[in-house]
Order: structure tokens, then sequence, then C-alpha cells
């Protein structure tokens, strides 16, 4: 289902940008310390580096909550530091409350292409359901300060969610991020829609995007979408993305091969399902995601008694190419997402806004799913994307300036809404449903 009409080849653009890119992004890129001195400076800043001193003389960095499979009883912490640290843990609690419980953490020693350091990872369960915690990470006898932590509910689902983050000048993706949660103080999960930054392997740029949400990952639970950028190499060749898979805990998807690459979660009345489309750039490393990916997928959404299914996935399902520059995603998935009866499509990579309503059968419809294109988070720009005049029912003002999204469902009400920076709502679908009795 290739659209003929526009005509660039996405890889080609990669492959000529790439130059430019790489110098600006690693010949000049700012050093931790000016990103630091970014940040102090910035109006819209509520703290400083996302260094949190143990008093003890050691520093951990970019404290995370990560989804988990069921987070209305679980929840994974991450952090990372350049030492490594003795007798780490996490201790958890009702606010205030004086008993609380410790978890032991897990670490590894991550070599990248540009830095190595010491991730860490716990995993909290059997937490009660729609209840305010609070967290610290221990270790020793020391303790950083206490981030609130709250379990998901099983009724209601708010969240936000942004699309591509990738950037020359991570500034623009920390405005946006902090705009949008500032405006959303109820948002319980935030969602990237992959190519959180624009070369995965360099670690100055995942710092960068973790100093963006510096304020929002400690309190609210993160869902990161691998894009095709986490699978591109320093000199922009395709590789297998490892730090992207390093950064995160994911849920267990039961694949031995292609863990956390793709996985499901729940929250409130919504099954969330995450697919990978980097088939191009991992074919030749490792085969088999497709043909790995497709039962699963139908496994996953039927065994789910949610009433919202909702498909996460990062390029779309055109190629807005006459040179398409990988697999069709739209021939392979649509039929599926027909049959399986998906409320919800949401996609990124073209970074661009798009509400193409409801296609059914590859048509323009009145029922099956709603597929919608996410925008750009960032301030790398495509421009003069096509407007498709059969599928595209709202398209954000042109040219585009970045975007973010807002999400609220009940059991029978899904809202999805687009705002510009400005505050401007560009569009707002609103989905129902009868609920069986
Ligand atoms: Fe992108
Ligand atoms: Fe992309």
């Amino acid at each position: 289902m290739n659209d003929p009409t526009l005509h660039f080849s996405r890889r080609k653009f990669i492959r000529l940008c790439g130059g430019t890119i790489a110098a600006l992004t690693l010949g000049q890129w700012p050093s931790a310390e000016a990103a630091q001195q970014r940040a102090a400076e910035a109006p819209l800043r509520q703290k400083q580096h996302v260094a949190h001193n143990l008093r003890g003389g050691l520093d951990i960095q970019y404290v995370r909550q990560l989804i988990t499979r069921d987070p209305a009883v679980s929840r994974t912490i991450m952090w990372q530091a350049d030492e490594l640290l003795g007798s780490v843990r996490v201790e958890y609690r009702l606010p205030n409350a004086a008993r609380s419980l410790q978890t032991e953490a897990s670490y590894d020693f991550f070599t990248g292409a540009d830095r190595s350091f010491y991730i860490y990872s716990s995993t909290l369960t059997n937490l009660t359901p729609d209840t305010a915690y609070e967290y610290r990470i221990l270790c020793g006898s020391y303790g950083t300060d206490w981030f609130p932590l709250r379990s998901a509910g099983r009724s209601t689902c708010r969240g936000l969610l942004f699309p591509d983050s990738q950037c020359i000048d991570y500034n623009c993706w920390r405005k946006i991020a902090l705009l949008a949660a500032t405006r959303n103080p109820d948002a319980e999960l935030f969602i990237n829609m992959g190519d959180l930054v624009d070369n995965g392997q360099a670690q100055d740029q995942w710092r960068a995007w973790f100093d963006g949400v510096n304020g929002i990952c400690e309190h609210l639970p993160l869902v990161p979408l691998m894009g095709n950028h986490e699978a591109y190499s320093l000199d922009w060749e395709y590789c297998l993305p490892r730090d992207y898979l390093h950064e995160f805990t994911l849920p267990n998807n039961g694949s031995s091969r292609f863990a956390e690459y793709y996985f499901s979660f729940d929250f409130g009345p919504v099954h969330f399902t995450v697919l990978n489309t980097q088939f191009e750039e991992l074919d030749g490393l490792r085969p088999g995601l497709l043909d790995e990916e497709i039962p699963w997928l139908r496994q996953d959404v039927r065994s789910s008694s949610k009433p919202w299914k909702v498909i996460l996935m990062h390029r779309d399902i055109f190629t807005y190419s006459d040179q398409p520059d990988g697999p069709d995603i739209g021939n392979i998935f649509m039929p599926i997402f027909d049959e399986l009866k998906i409320d919800l499509v949401l996609s990124a990579h073209l970074h661009t806004y798009r509400n193409r309503g409801h296609i059914y059968n590859h048509q323009p419809a009145d029922h099956g799913p709603v597929y919608i294109v996410t925008g750009v988070a960032g301030d790398i720009r495509y421009p003069d994307i096509w407007i498709n005049p059969t599928f595209d029912k709202v398209v954000a003002p042109q040219p585009e300036t970045d975007n973010y999204i807002t999400f609220e469902a009940s059991p029978r009400q899904f809202d999805l809404r687009c705002f510009l920076p400005n505050g401007d709502e560009i569009d707002h679908l609103q989905l129902q449903k009868q609920v069986k009795k």
C-alpha cells in the first residue's frame, strides 16, 4: 500500500543527511556540562541536572520509572551511575508511612560506542492498584529524595504521548515534554513513539533526552518504542539497538531472540500492543523478527479482555515515497488489525500529524481501526510531506511545529487530543463503545 506521490526516499534522505547530522551531533554536540548549564538557565526548568547526590559523595543519574506488563501491581525503577554502587536497593512505602519495603537491584556494566557506565534496575511487585506510593534509591546507608509513584487503576487511563523526539538541539524536546507534563498534572504514564534520539548509539544524545524529562520520568512510567534511529551506529550503518535495550527494562514478550524488541501492557481499560517495525534495519543482523512477531500479535490481542485495543508502532502504514525504503507495513499489518478488531493504531516516523479516521479493508470506512500518525516532538522536520486526500482527515497546520498528544480512556470512551506548543488543540478524536454487561 505504497503512496506513489511523495518523491523522496527516507533511506536516501538519512544517507544524505547523515553526515550533516553526524557533524552536528558528534562533532559539535554540547558537552554534558554545557547541557547542564543550559538546563539551569532555561526558564521552563524546574530542577537542576538529574544527578541525585546520595550525600555519600556518589551520584546516581536518570532515575526513571518503566512500564511493566501490569502497572497496577508492579513498576520497574532504573537509574545509572558512573561508578559501581554497593548494596543498592529501592525502598518504597505509602506516603510518609513509618513502614517501608525494600527490593534489591540488579546492575549491568554497559560499554557503549562512546561511553561506559553502570545501569541499575529493580522491579517493585505486589503493589495495590490505584494507590499512591513513594520510593527512593538506597546505597548503603545513603539515599536519594523520595519520588512519587502511583500504581495504575483498573478503570481509567490518562496519558501523554510524544512522537519522534530525535533532535539536533534537545532543548526542543525538553520544552515540549515539560509543557505537556505541566499542563497535564493528572497524567499517569507517558509514551514515546520511537526515534527517541537521532543516533541510538550516541550516549550524549541519550543523556540529553533524559535531561529533557527530568522531573517527569522519575514520577511517571515511561513506554519507549524502538524506532529506526535506535538501530543506527555512530557512522550511520544499521546496528543492533544496544543502547536502547540496555537503557530500558521492558515487559517480557517470551522471546529468546527479540526480548524487549516488542511487548504489551495493560493500563486501566486499555490493552496496548507495542510492535517493532525495524525489519529493514534488523533483518541483516538478526533475521526473523516479523515471522516471530505476527503470531505473537494475534495471540497477545486475542488473550486480552480489555475493552480497548491500541497498537503502538514506530513506522507508519504508508511510506509516502515512490521508492519504498522498507517492507510495506500497511499490507503486512492492516488486514491483521481488521481481523483483531483493533480500535486505534498510533504510528510515528513521518514527523507529521495525520488523523486518517477509520480504515477497513484498506479503504476509508465508518468502522475498523482509526489510524493516526502522531507528529513530531523534536526539531528535525521533513518538509512538504504530501497530504493524502483519500485518507488524511486532519493534518497539522503547515509548516508543522512540534506537538504532543493526550489521551484518556474509560471502559466506554476513548478521547485523544493533539496540541501544539502554544496550547492550540488541533484535533480531538472521541471513540465510544457499548460495554457488555
Ligand atoms: Fe524519526
Ligand atoms: Fe523513524
